[in-house]
């Protein structure tokens, strides 16, 4: 998705605008540009492709005020032309733009009518030319009037030749101000900032504000002031750097351990102050959430169902809006680690309109989402900058186990003995991760023998079957291999045509209750000739006989099976990309974090 960063104060703006701008290039872009404010005039530089070819063709341009962006193509080529900023016609005010303005083709006619020229074909540039039509007072007058006419989605950014400010403003997509000593700055997301500041403002949708070295104000839509405390936030640079490790997926893939200890710190033993007792009374789950979230809430259903007893159900959040309302209220929990993903906002909105109570799951304080729900289960897993969801799975599924347990507390569900079972395996998890990490190499060397393959499947059983969902999604969008998950009993009913020598079957083999079936599954596949990389639990010699390779994860309680299962499918994943020479952390036409429904 698009990212946007600004800055004014005392220091060279070119030098820290591309700094920052370089710490979003893992949400995907097409294309990049900067424009700097210099003597009372404004400069301008763009480009298709990567920053450093921005970097290599803008030269010192200098100032100490500028805003800058890349773009991911949805109105619009990537070309140059497309590429933000945009220019008024007179070349006195700048913008960037994300989101998407569902009235533009309208504005855009109209403005044209009154003589205004377009240099793009996007959607944003109407902002630059309804600015620049309004010639009010003040820059913060003129967006508001501008603003009034959009219609959809957007952050923005906005220079004035003359002025020592940036206006911002967002709706439904996101922008943090982050505070600094005399100098100020905007971005997409704090990531980008950590390097200069913790300190940050979360602008909330249909909110503007005016910044300038000195001051943060912040206004409503009609221009009445908003006071709002600037928020901490504990992650320090490095957490969001590579530290020496070749891509950012396999330093979150090897965090895991700590991000699942941060999770549970103090959450153990009734301490989970974060969830009111209330929730605990419901009759009924929904669990909704888009891609490596949805797996997660997927994995949920069965470990609230199996410590709780209550009937939960799973649904992809772009179609929750669309189902007809069968359940009475349920307890509606929203999955996103990033908390902008538009669907899930959407859902989390559809939710309340239901009259349902609402948790969020995500990994972003002060997030969109943690707006829109009653309660917020924050995941700690610490920025995640891959695009990539690894660690931010993992700790996802120990918020559901925590809220399972919270639930199942309240109705009496579990045994205390039960509960103590369950407590103490939990504690044991950051240690199971970190041995399946302990035999990366083996996964690696596994990884070596399979990259050719075209396409692959992932089986699996009951909780294991949505593992099998997300391992096939982790290959597809990383190893460019297609990646097909599926519930190892359906095989039979038709995929069973696809298989060949060509193509590999990840069976994950769990001794639980589905063990027989999923070792006769394996044979079935095996007598098709495909090779079977079967993902199984310490101690277990039958898969041997079955399956061309085994790799075993340690014993662990199957209800806790999808955490190494799944490190060991992120590792496969990883190698398997980085055997094929595939771009890992920016794979391509997918974003880190989707702002768009
Ligand atoms: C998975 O690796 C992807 N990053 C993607 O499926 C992601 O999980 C999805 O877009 C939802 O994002 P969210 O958790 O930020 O809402």
């Amino acid at each position: 998705m698009c990212g946007i960063v600004g800055y004014v104060g005392s220091k060279d703006a070119q030098e820290i605008i591309i700094d920052c701008l370089k710490r979003l290039e893992y949400r995907g872009y097409d294309s990049a540009g900067i424009a700097m404010i210099s003597d009372g005039s404004i400069s301008l530089k763009k480009s298709v492709g990567e920053i450093s070819v921005l970097e290599s063709i803008m030269g010192n341009m200098e100032g100490n005020l500028g805003i800058a962006h890349t773009r991911w193509a949805t109105h619009g080529k990537p070309t140059e032309k497309n590429a933000h900023p945009f220019l008024d016609c007179v070349g006195k005010i700048a913008i960037v733009h994300n989101g998407i303005l569902t009235n533009y083709m309208d504005l855009r006619e109209q403005l044209v009518k009154e003589g205004h020229e377009f240099a793009s074909e996007t959607d944003s540039e109407v902002f630059a030319h309804l600015i620049e039509k309004s010639a009010g007072d003040s820059l913060m007058s003129e967006v508001l009037a501008a603003l009034s006419k959009v219609e959809g989605s957007y952050a923005i950014a906005v220079i004035k030749n003359d002025n020592e400010e940036i206006i911002v403003a967002r709706n439904e997509s996101p922008l943090v101000i982050g505070i600094g000593h005399r100098e100020n700055f905007v971005a997409s997301d704090v990531t980008a900032l950590l390097k200069y500041t913790n300190e940050f403002v979360h602008l909330q949708d249909k909110e503007v504000a005016r910044i300038t070295a000195n001051s943060v104000e912040i206004f409503d839509l009609a221009g009445n002031s908003i006071q709002r405390e600037s928020k901490r936030i504990s992650w320090s640079v490095e957490d969001a750097e590579r530290s020496g490790y070749p891509h950012f997926m396999l330093k979150e893939i090897f965090e895991q351990p700590q991000a699942i200890h941060e999770s549970l710190l103090g959450r153990l033993e009734g301490q989970e102050d974060e969830l009111p007792f209330f929730y605990s009374r419901v009759g009924s789950v929904k669990i909704v959430g888009c891609g490596t979230s949805y797996h997660a809430g997927l994995v949920g259903k069965y470990i609230i169902e199996e410590l709780s007893k209550v009937p939960t159900t799973c649904q992809i959040s772009s179609e929750y809006r669309y189902s007809p309302i069968t359940e009475s209220k349920p307890l509606v929990v929203c999955i996103t680690q990033s908390g902008e993903t538009a669907d899930t906002l959407a859902a989390a909105r559809e939710a309340r309109k239901r009259g349902c109570k609402t948790i969020a799951i995500t990994n972003v304080l002060g997030s969109a989402i943690t707006r829109e729900v009653d309660t917020v289960i924050y995941t700690r897993a610490g920025p995640e900058i891959g695009v990539a969801a690894t660690k931010t799975f993992v700790t996802q599924l120990i918020a559901l186990y925590l809220l399972a347990l919270r639930v199942a507390g309240g109705r009496n569900a579990i045994t205390s003995e039960h509960r103590r079972e369950i407590i103490s395996s939990m504690r044991n998890l950051p240690r199971l991760a970190q041995n399946v990490l302990n035999d990366a190499e083996r996964i690696h060397t596994l990884a070596k023998k399979y990259k050719d393959a075209h396409s692959m499947f992932f089986i699996g059983r009951h909780i294991n079957y949505p593992t099998s969902l997300e391992g096939a999604l982790k290959t597809k969008e990383i190893s460019y291999i297609h990646g097909e998950g599926y519930p190892a009993g359906e095989l039979k009913h038709g995929p069973l045509a696809l298989l060949s020598c060509d193509t590999p079957v990840i069976a994950i083999c769990v001794r639980d209750h589905t063990y027989e079936k999923m070792l006769g599954n394996v044979r079935e596949v095996a007598a098709r000739d495909a090779p079977v990389l079967a993902v199984g639990i310490e101690g277990d010699i039958d898969l041997d006989k079955f399956a061309e390779d085994v790799f075993l994860v340690p014993e662990v309680e199957p209800l806790f099976s999808p955490i190494p299962i799944i490190i060991a499918l992120q590792l496969f994943s990883y190698y398997l990309a980085l055997e094929r020479g595939c771009p890992i952390d920016k794979p391509r036409n997918i974003a880190k974090t989707v702002t768009v429904e």
